[in-house]
C-alpha cells in the first residue's frame, strides 16, 4: 500500500552522519523536507545536496528541516559531503540518512525496481509538524529537482493552512489566493473583509494582507 497525502509519516530510527535520529523526535515542531537520492558521489545528487545546503536559511525561515537519504553508509556520506562542500561552495549541515539495508527506502517506497533494484529514486516527502505527509513528488534518477518549486509548495501549504485558502496554478507568495468552494458566501464575507472577486460561484480570488 503506497504512502499517501494525509498519512502519518512512518517513524524510524536510523544512523546519519551526526549519529542516530528518530524521525518524529528529530522533527519536533518543525516541518520536514525528506528527500532521497540514488547515490553518494554522483553528479546530479551532488548538485541537489549543494542546493539544499545553500538554501539553509530559506528552509529555516519556513521552520523546515531538510533530511536527505541514500542507501550509502555514514562513512561514505562523510567523505562525499566534503566533495559537495568543495564543489558546490557550501557548508552542508543537515543530516543524511544512511539507509544501508534499504529499510527506510522500502517503507517510503523510494526503490522503484524499473529504475534500480537497490538505489532510491528522487523522492520528496513534505511532512508537517503533526507528522502528516502533505506532499509527495517522485523524480527519476536522471532529473535534478527544482528547489524553487520545493520552497514554493512549502509556502503554498503554509499559506493554505494559515488562511484556509487554496492557491492557483503557478501561484507565488504575494499572489492572489482562492477561496475554497466549501466556504459559504456568508463565511467568505466575514473571513475576507478586504473583499474578493467572484469570477464564478466556485472561482473566487482574494488578496491576503501582509
Ligand atoms: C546522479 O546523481 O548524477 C545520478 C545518480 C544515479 C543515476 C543517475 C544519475
Amino acid at each position: 500500500m503506497s504512502l499517501r497525502i494525509g498519512d502519518t509519516a512512518p517513524d524510524f530510527t536510523i544512523d546519519t552522519q551526526f549519529g542516530p535520529i528518530r524521525l518524529h523526535d528529530w522533527a519536533g515542531d518543525s516541518w520536514v523536507f525528506f528527500f532521497s537520492h540514488p547515490a553518494d558521489f554522483t553528479p546530479v545528487c551532488t548538485t541537489e545536496m549543494g542546493r539544499t545546503a545553500e538554501l539553509a536559511t530559506e528552509f529555516a525561515k519556513r521552520n523546515v528541516k531538510p533530511l536527505g537519504l541514500s542507501t550509502d553508509s555514514v562513512a561514505e556520506h562523510i567523505e562525499w559531503i566534503k566533495d559537495v562542500n568543495d564543489t558546490q561552495s557550501t557548508s552542508l549541515e543537515f543530516p543524511i540518512v544512511a539507509d544501508v539495508d534499504n529499510k527506510v527506502a522500502e517503507a517510503y517506497e523510494m526503490i522503484h525496481p524499473g529504475e534500480s533494484e537497490t538505489a532510491a529514486v528522487r523522492s520528496v516527502f513534505i511532512i508537517d509538524p503533526n507528522k502528516k505527509i502533505r506532499l509527495t513528488m517522485t523524480y527519476p534518477m536522471s532529473v535534478g529537482r527544482n528547489f524553487d518549486e520545493i520552497l514554493r509548495v512549502i509556502d503554498a501549504l503554509q499559506t493554505s493552512d494559515a488562511n484556509g485558502v487554496a492557491t492557483p496554478a503557478d501561484w507565488l507568495p504575494g499572489g492572489k489566493v482562492i477561496i475554497p468552494p466549501s466556504v459559504s458566501t456568508e463565511d467568505a464575507d466575514a473571513k475576507f473583509p478586504q473583499g474578493y472577486e467572484t469570477i464564478r460561484p466556485y472561482l473566487r480570488y482574494t488578496q491576503l494582507n501582509g
